[in-house]
């Protein structure tokens, strides 16, 4: 009998040591953690429970049948997180760089079949390269799987992607099909074909840092929501995010015990907005001193910075925030900053997460640039995210409200809940300066002043919308957080349907 167990404890040894210790020194050369320690530090002490390490390939190809290495680099299986349950796979670079084959896609296919089966997010480590070139269309097959369990997935669990090393191909679009993509800087790169494939193709001559490197994901294309100084920051990161998102669409948002108290006033804001309406503030204050402990998770926060979104607390459970920046090109919409903001509208309604939507807003930004780029589609997704919203949507408009871009912030009239303005608010199809020069054009600068003066007296104040109910209440910035803290307990229970369909067509 002993030796039956010894046995085992041989065979999970060889599993444990992935490619060997000379892989394994490398890896940590290039400071990275192994699979295996990404897994530790992610999850709580010793509740990670280990499915299929003794999986092998089965390819005979190109003298594979002799290097076949239990787990076929991919560790998978389940745990908790602060006490909750994700399932989890994590790539074995050390093992053919972490490639996939047809088992390697079993063993994530099981772990994504359970987590669905069991309504519990799943958390996806990538550190690889691809298909595992030696076995062709079967590793092709095995990425077609994967991918369409994550679609099926897509609003009933969360998905999680972690990229923590080179990836391409699979290993990039799998996650670019889950919810969130974060990126560890200077290691992690996601590449659909690799550099040197870019020059045999094109010529062009680029490394894997310009080409898919965490500063351009999460700065130039937005791909990746965010990137970490390294694995452990990143995975400590992992930790903090799941805390603020639910199990599944039906669970709602988990709720954590909070010494902040809702009834405290915030004097300080009563002068966050500066006398000059041109003067920029930092829209960030507002949030973080709106949320429970001052605790904002900030998504995408180096892309499309002038709209910031991100999940914080009030009174112990999560909520989505949409804010304009006006610190950045002064809080106006552009193409980047509507779908930042729509594709995140639609996770928080997707998984049942209120949403708190501050505006400061001067329009959409005008331009050739912006209107060949499409941004009269990339404003409607954000137009269509909120319009479809069934979630609570609370509204603060803090300044300007201007033009269409009025409408789009979680509007009255696109199903906002709760709006209410700060006496500082302006809202008007556009500013006093452009509204007169067009309806008073031709008038001497004396009549232009006396215009615009009547203009800003009339409209740029929250008056004439909260006189038709528009806005439901003009509050002081002071107590923001009880307001919306009552508001969003009061909507609790909302319920909201949209007409039977099969599914909408939203502006992709
Ligand atoms: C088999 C692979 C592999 C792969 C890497 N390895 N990628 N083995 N299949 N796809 C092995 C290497 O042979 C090497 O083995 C070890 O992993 C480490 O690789 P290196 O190249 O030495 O590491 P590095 O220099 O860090 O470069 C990492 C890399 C590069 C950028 C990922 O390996 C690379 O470009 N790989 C190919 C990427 C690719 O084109 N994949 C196919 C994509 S198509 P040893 O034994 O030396 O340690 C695809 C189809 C999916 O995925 C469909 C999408 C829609």
């Amino acid at each position: 009998m002993k030796d039956i167990l010894d046995r085992l404890e041989e065979r999970r040894a060889e599993a444990r040591l992935g490619g060997g210790d000379k892989r394994i020194d490398a890896q940590h050369k290039r400071g990275k953690l192994t699979a295996r320690e990404r897994i530790e530090l992610l999850l709580d002490k010793g509740s990670f429970e280990e499915l299929d390490m003794f999986v092998e390939h089965r390819s005979n190809d190109f003298g594979m049948e002799k290097t076949k290495v239990p787990g076929d680099g991919v560790v998978t299986g389940w745990g908790t997180i602060n006490g909750r349950i994700v399932y989890l796979f994590s790539k074995d670079f050390t093992v053919f760089g972490g490639s996939l084959s047809e088992t390697h896609a079993q063993k994530i296919i099981k772990v994504q079949d359970m987590a669905m089966k069991a309504r519990a997010p799943i958390i996806g480590l990538f550190d690889a390269g691809g298909a595992r070139i030696q076995e062709g269309v079967a590793a092709l097959g095995g990425y077609g799987e994967v991918f369409r369990r994550n679609v099926m997935a897509s609003g009933v669990i969360p998905q999680i992607s972690v990229i923590m090393g080179p990836c391409a191909g699979g290993d990039v679009y799998s996650p670019a099909m889950t919810d969130f993509i974060f990126m560890v800087r200077d290691t992690s790169y996601m590449f659909v074909t690799g550099p040197d494939v870019v020059k045999t193709v094109t010529n062009e001559v680029v490394t894997a840092e310009e080409l898919g490197g965490a500063s351009v994901h999460t700065t130039k294309s937005g791909v990746a929501d965010g990137s970490f100084e390294n694995d452990v920051d990143c995975l400590l990161q992992m930790r903090r995010l799941m805390d603020f998102l639910p199990s599944n669409f039906e669970a709602g948002p988990p709720s954590w015990p909070t010494l902040d108290d809702i009834d405290a006033v915030d004097e300080s804001l009563d002068t966050l907005i500066p006398d000059n309406p041109n003067k920029p503030y930092d829209i960030k204050e507002l949030i973080t001193k709106v949320v429970d402990e001052g605790d904002f998770f900030e998504l995408s926060a180096a892309y499309a910075k002038n709209i910031v979104i991100g999940f914080g607390r009030v009174a112990g459970s999560t909520v989505g925030f949409v804010a304009n920046q006006p610190m950045v090109l002064a809080g106006v919409l552009d193409s980047d900053a509507s779908r930042k903001a729509a594709r995140f509208v639609r996770f928080c309604d997707a998984f049942n997460i209120p949403i708190v939507t501050f505006v400061d807003v001067p329009g959409f930004l005008p331009g050739t640039d912006q209107e060949y780029g499409g941004l009269i589609k990339h404003g409607a997704k954000l137009l269509f995210a909120y319009s479809q919203c069934t979630v609570p949507l609370v509204t603060v408009i803090t300044r300007k409200a201007f033009g269409g871009a009025y409408d789009v912030m979680a509007s009255k009239h696109v199903g906002g809940d709760l709006n209410y303005a700060w006496p500082t608010a302006q809202i008007a199809v556009m500013g006093a300066k452009g509204a007169v020069e067009i309806i008073f054009r031709g008038g001497t600068p004396e009549q232009i002043a006396a215009q615009t003066k009547q203009y800003e007296d009339r409209f740029l104040s929250p008056f004439v919308a909260a006189e038709r109910g528009y806005i439901d209440d003009v509050i002081m910035p002071h107590s923001t957080r009880r307001r919306i803290a009552r508001a969003l307990a009061m909507l609790k229970n909302k319920t909201a349907e949209m007409p039977r369909r099969k599914h909408d067509n939203l502006p992709v």
